[in-house]
C-alpha cells in the first residue's frame, strides 16, 4: 500500500500471508473465519439442518472454526486492537478470553438476526442468529453516532447475493459498511483474512478505505476478484461497482 485507496485480495493461506503484513500497519480488521461447526455436530444440532448446506461447508473446509495461533498475529499488526470478529455460538468464548480476559479490551456482541430460520422443532432453539464480536482499545478510531448505533441487524438470510455470488456464508454488505464506519475513517487500512466472496473488500472500496485480505479458495478468489471489479457469478455486471479507467 502506497498511500493510495486501494483493494488488493492475495490468494493463499491466511496463516502463512499475515505474517509478512508488517506490525501496527493496520487500522481495522473485519474478518469471518470459518464457524465452528464440527462444535455443534457434537451437540446434536447439525442432525436437523439442511444436509445439503451442511456439505458444502465441509467440503470447502467451513466447519473446523479458527486455529487460535491467527488472534497475536491480527494484534501485532494493528495499530491499536480494533477488530471485528464473525463467529457462532461456539466460538464466542475463545473470543471473549482472548481479548477482554487476555488483552482488556472493550467489546460488543452484535447481532445478523434471521427471520426466517431453517424450522425444525426438539430439544434446541432455533439457529436464528450469527454473531459479530467487536474488541477494541483505547485509542481506536470509534466514532459511533446514533444512527448507526444499533447492535441488532434484522433481516432475510442473504438470499439475493447467494444468487448473485454463491457464497454459503455471505453476510450483508450493508452491516459491514455500517461496521467500517464506526470504526475507521476514509483512507484507513481495512484487513480481512478470510475473505469469501469478498464483502468487506467490496465494503471497503464503497466507503474509500484500503484494503488487504486473503482467500485460500480459488474459487472463492476468483469470484471475490470479480465481485470488487462489479462481475457477478453469472459474468453480469453491476454498474456500481465497475471500475474506472
Ligand atoms: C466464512 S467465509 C467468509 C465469507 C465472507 N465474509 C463473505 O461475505 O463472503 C470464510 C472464508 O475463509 C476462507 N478460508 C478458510 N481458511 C482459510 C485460510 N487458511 N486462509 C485464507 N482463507 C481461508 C474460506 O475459503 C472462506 O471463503
Amino acid at each position: 500500500m502506497d498511500g493510495r485507496i486501494e483493494q488488493k485480495i492475495i490468494k493463499g493461506d491466511a496463516y502463512e500471508l499475515i505474517k509478512e503484513v508488517k506490525d501496527k500497519s493496520i487500522d481495522l480488521i473485519i474478518t469471518d473465519p470459518p464457524y465452528d461447526i464440527e462444535g455443534l455436530h457434537g451437540s446434536g444440532i447439525i442432525k436437523v439442518r439442511k444436509k445439503s448446506f451442511h456439505k458444502e461447508l465441509i467440503s470447502k473446509n467451513l466447519d473446523k472454526g479458527l486455529n487460535s495461533a491467527i488472534l497475536a498475529d491480527f494484534c501485532r499488526v494493528m495499530k491499536k486492537i480494533n477488530i471485528y470478529i464473525w463467529c457462532n455460538k461456539e466460538q464466542i468464548l475463545q473470543y471473549l478470553n482472548y481479548f477482554v480476559k487476555g488483552k482488556n479490551c472493550n467489546y460488543e456482541i452484535i447481532i445478523w438476526a434471521k427471520e426466517d430460520p431453517i424450522p425444525f422443532c426438539g430439544t434446541h432453539y432455533l439457529i436464528d442468529k450469527e454473531y459479530c464480536l467487536y474488541f477494541w482499545e483505547q485509542g481506536a478510531p470509534v466514532k459511533i453516532p446514533y444512527e448507526r448505533g444499533k447492535t441488532v441487524f434484522i433481516g432475510r438470510k442473504n438470499i439475493l447475493d447467494k444468487n448473485d455470488y454463491g457464497h454459503p456464508t455471505i453476510k450483508p454488505i450493508d452491516i459491514i459498511e455500517t461496521l467500517i464506519l464506526n470504526s475507521s475513517k476514509e483512507g484507513d487500512i481495512i484487513l480481512d483474512s478470510f475473505v469469501g466472496f469478498g464483502t468487506t473488500a467490496l465494503a471497503a472500496k464503497h466507503t474509500k478505505r484500503s484494503f488487504i485480505g486473503f482467500e485460500i479458495d480459488d474459487e472463492y478468489y476468483k469470484i471475490a476478484s470479480d465481485r470488487l471489479r462489479g462481475i457477478n457469478k453469472r459474468g453480469e455486471l453491476n454498474l456500481f461497482d465497475v471500475e474506472e479507467d
